[in-house]
């Protein structure tokens, strides 16, 4: 199964991704993370998403749907992945659908959305508070999902540093680009039948308690389709196998 994260900058996409991939073995796939390794390169691509990254501005739809589709080749991705921050205009989320028919095809069909909403004022005292592991990429929010030790990773002892697209400037013009060009797939996803709505503005835990209702509820769904499906739909069997511990293990398809 594809899972999608759709939502304003800051809504916890990240947060939430890294969580699901623990829980269910599938690999988180950051187009923002992808983009800043793309970035440290001094090379022409580099400097093109130095410039579009450094204004809160979107890297072009040619550049990203590249990065992402040679991401999801990898054989990791093959069943499955965790989408975090892609796709984020209509022409990434078509590009998507085209590139999930033609080298996905075992899960294709099997897509769900998440629509992480979150409010402006929300979305921008969480990115105000973000300190991100310059290690392992733990991201904690100060004070709300606060390290231990301040200044340091509890995974992996490494410092925090913040983002240096984190200005007040660059938050607010990533918020208005959010709302211009990202916003209208919600609607492309919601006509599709794969959107499901999650309340991002509750606590870490919540939102995650929600997001594996919903891919619940979708598997069922899907589950319910299946007669039309000889032998079941592909990669999505009616009996799952368990990861995690205590109350944290979930059924995977
Ligand atoms: P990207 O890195 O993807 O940034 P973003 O979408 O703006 O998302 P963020 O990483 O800011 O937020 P998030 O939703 O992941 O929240 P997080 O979990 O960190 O993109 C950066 C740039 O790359 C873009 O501006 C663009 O230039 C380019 N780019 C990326 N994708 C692109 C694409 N597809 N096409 C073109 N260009 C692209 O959480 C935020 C904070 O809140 C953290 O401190 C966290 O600890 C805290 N927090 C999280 N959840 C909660 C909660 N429930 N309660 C309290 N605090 C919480």
């Amino acid at each position: 199964m594809h899972i999608i994260f759709v939502g304003p900058p800051g809504a916890g996409k990240g947060t939430q991704s890294a969580r699901l991939s623990r829980l269910l073995g599938l690999p988180h796939i950051a187009a923002g993370d992808l983009l800043r390794a793309v970035r440290a390169q001094d090379t022409p691509l580099g400097h093109t998403a130095k410039q579009y990254m450094d204004a809160g501005q979107l890297v072009p739809d040619d550049v990203t749907i590249q990065i992402i589709e040679q991401r999801l080749a990898q054989p990791d991705a093959k069943d499955g992945a965790i989408l975090d921050g892609f796709p984020r205009t209509l022409t990434q989320a078509k590009a998507l659908d085209e590139s999930f028919a033609r080298h996905n095809s075992s899960s294709h069909g099997n897509e769900i959305v998440l629509y992480l909403k979150a409010s402006r004022g929300v979305v921008l005292e969480r990115m105000k508070g973000r300190w991100i592991c310059q290690q392992c990429g733990s991201v904690y929010h100060i004070p709300n999902v606060a390290p231990t030790e301040a200044g340091q990773c509890d995974v992996c002892g490494a410092p925090l540093f913040q983002r240096s697209d984190e200005t007040p400037e660059i938050q607010a013009k990533r918020y208005e680009v959010y709302e211009h060009d990202t916003l209208p797939i919600v609607d492309y996803y919601r006509q599709h039948g794969t959107l499901m709505e999650i309340n991002g503005e509750q606590d870490v835990e919540n939102v995650t308690r929600d997001i594996l209702a919903a891919i619940d509820a979708r598997k069922a769904a899907l589950i319910a389709l299946e007669p039309r499906v000889s032998g079941g739909i592909e990669g999505l069997t009616s009996k799952p196998t368990w990861r995690g511990r205590g109350d944290q293990s979930r059924p995977i398809w």
